[in-house]
């Protein structure tokens, strides 16, 4: 199966509902869902049904636009209310990737700025225009970066990747994986891609390692712990991870484990990518410290994938899901405007960020 067929996010014919791709049931069962309550798509948000910081913030973009449409009112004031409501019932499904936040402000600015004059139906037809760009917005940035991305690759690289920045938590295409994608599209054969399990929820053994596989692409699946003697053992040639919030200063946010590689591959002297859509990037953080970090439920680590719970009854459990990696670590910042090197405050500066 051709993963970029598979649509993790999009609006029904008829514009009713959401349809996501149940990525929980990855990789036994490719399975859609439809939804239309604004509840239901924030569960889908919480429960990582959609996930990837791009794919919830498309997501979101429509959870906000069925909201509006959904509304029984004429009344401008009390239409932007309810909108409001939903908005942030929705943004608060998730802290740390900024893609959600930043695609419902992107979503009320519409109605903010657009209302004087115009009816309630005019407003909804604004907010379904918005979604779309965003969606549409999304492919394009992706393929973008897959493109510079691919410029950093010689055939027969090994490269090592960590949770699933792919076509999975994307429009398509993904922002880490994109350059593979790029490669595929331009012939290579020869890539080989490690993928980090990713402890607790496996993002890379279930959706990295399947989405990869199913492409046809060399992959070889590792525990987090085995990063480090698959790097000293020469068998990977770059890092490219995908991110959350990316901050001023360049220190960002990903999958919990991230810092690790990063501190790994300075160890090792392999350059180290962070693959970022400027959707991604909060030029309003200073710097890592200020990023709030999702704490997620003690079961993940104790239960979820075993038969039998493995961990003591009663056991204390930690369980940030993401950390933050200090930007001296990192090599580049793949947008889709170009790759920014240190410093990339100044690099972001030039870009417009
Ligand atoms: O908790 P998840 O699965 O939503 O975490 C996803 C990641 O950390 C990704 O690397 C990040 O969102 C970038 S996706 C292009």
């Amino acid at each position: 199966m051709d993963p970029l067929s598979l649509d993790t996010v999009a609006l029904s014919q008829d514009k009713q509902k959401l349809i996501i791709l149940d990525q929980t049931l990855l990789p036994g069962e490719v399975k859609y869902l439809a939804l239309s309550r604004i509840e239901d798509i924030r569960e889908s948000i919480c429960a990582l049904r959609v996930r990837g910081a791009p794919a919830i913030g498309v997501a979101a973009a429509y959870g906000l636009y069925l909201a509006a449409a959904q509304t029984d009112t004429q009344d401008l004031d009390v239409f932007c209310a309810a909108v409001h409501t939903a908005k942030e019932r929705l943004n608060s499904a998730r802290p740390t990737a900024v893609n959600l936040s930043w695609a419902l402000e992107r979503m009320e600015r519409v109605i903010l700025e657009g209302r004087s004059g115009m009816t309630v139906p005019a407003l909804i037809a604004r907010l379904l225009q918005e979604a779309e760009a965003i969606h549409s917005e999304d492919i394009a940035i992706s393929r973008s970066i897959g493109r510079l991305g691919l410029g950093l690759l010689r055939h027969g690289d090994g490269i090592l990747t960590h949770c699933n920045a792919g076509t999975l938590a994307t429009a398509k295409y993904g922002t880490a994986l994109a350059p593979i994608y790029a490669a595929l599209e331009d012939g290579w054969t020869d890539l080989r891609v490690y993928c980090d399990e990713t402890r607790p929820l496996l993002q890379g053994a279930r959706l990295t390692a399947f989405e990869l596989q199913s492409a046809g692409v060399d992959t070889t699946l590792i525990c987090d712990n085995m990063a480090s003697i698959t790097m000293a053992r020469g068998k990977v040639d770059i890092v490219f991870v995908g991110c959350d919030r990316v901050c001023a200063n360049g220190d960002f946010a990903n999958k919990v484990g991230t810092s690790g590689v990063a501190i790994l591959a300075r160890h090792y002297g392999i350059p180290f990518y962070v693959c970022a859509p400027s959707s991604t990037i909060d030029m309003g953080l200073p710097s890592g410290d200020h990023i709030v970090i999702e704490e997620r439920a003690s079961q993940e680590v104790t239960e979820l994938w075993y038969a039998r719970r493995m961990a003591p009854e009663g056991v204390k459990v930690d369980n940030p899901a993401f950390d933050v990696t200090d930007h001296t670590l990192v090599t580049g910042i793949i947008t889709e405007k170009g790759i920014a090197y240190p410093p990339f405050s100044l690099a972001f500066q030039q870009f417009g960020f």
